[in-house]
């Protein structure tokens, strides 16, 4: 399980995004942590759900900003990310998979390129 003292990784160097993503890990932390007590997650998977929305636009904004060469490919995996949130349900016993691919496979394959590209 990713945890914030692993998150050093992870950064792009681009300010708004680091802090973006910081803060989409801890709140995937705290629906790790209420999983694990067998707490009710629906209210935070969907404020995890808004957060990640938002977050994609503000990228994407960041993108457009530095002209980032793969925007639109990087733009339609967030489109792919977005829906595959939708899909999550509170039967589904993968939750903690899907948070992992929609939130850390995806910064350490997509958002790393676009921190490299800006160096
Ligand atoms: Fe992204
Ligand atoms: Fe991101």
């Amino acid at each position: 399980m990713i945890r914030h003292d692993n998150f050093i990784h992870y950064k792009t160097g681009i300010q708004s995004i680091d802090d973006d993503h910081w803060k989409l890990i801890s709140m995937m932390n705290d629906i790790i942590d209420q999983l694990n007590e067998d707490i009710d997650v629906s209210h935070l998977l969907s404020k995890f759900t808004k957060e990640l929305q938002d977050h994609f636009n503000r990228e994407e904004l960041e993108m457009i900003k530095i002209n980032f060469p793969y925007y639109k490919f990087h733009k339609q995996e967030h489109i792919r990310l977005a829906n595959e949130m939708t899909k999550i349900n509170l039967i589904n016993t993968h939750i903690i998979e899907k948070l992992e691919l929609v939130l850390i496979q995806h910064i350490d394959t997509y958002d790393m390129q676009i921190g490299t590209f800006n160096q």
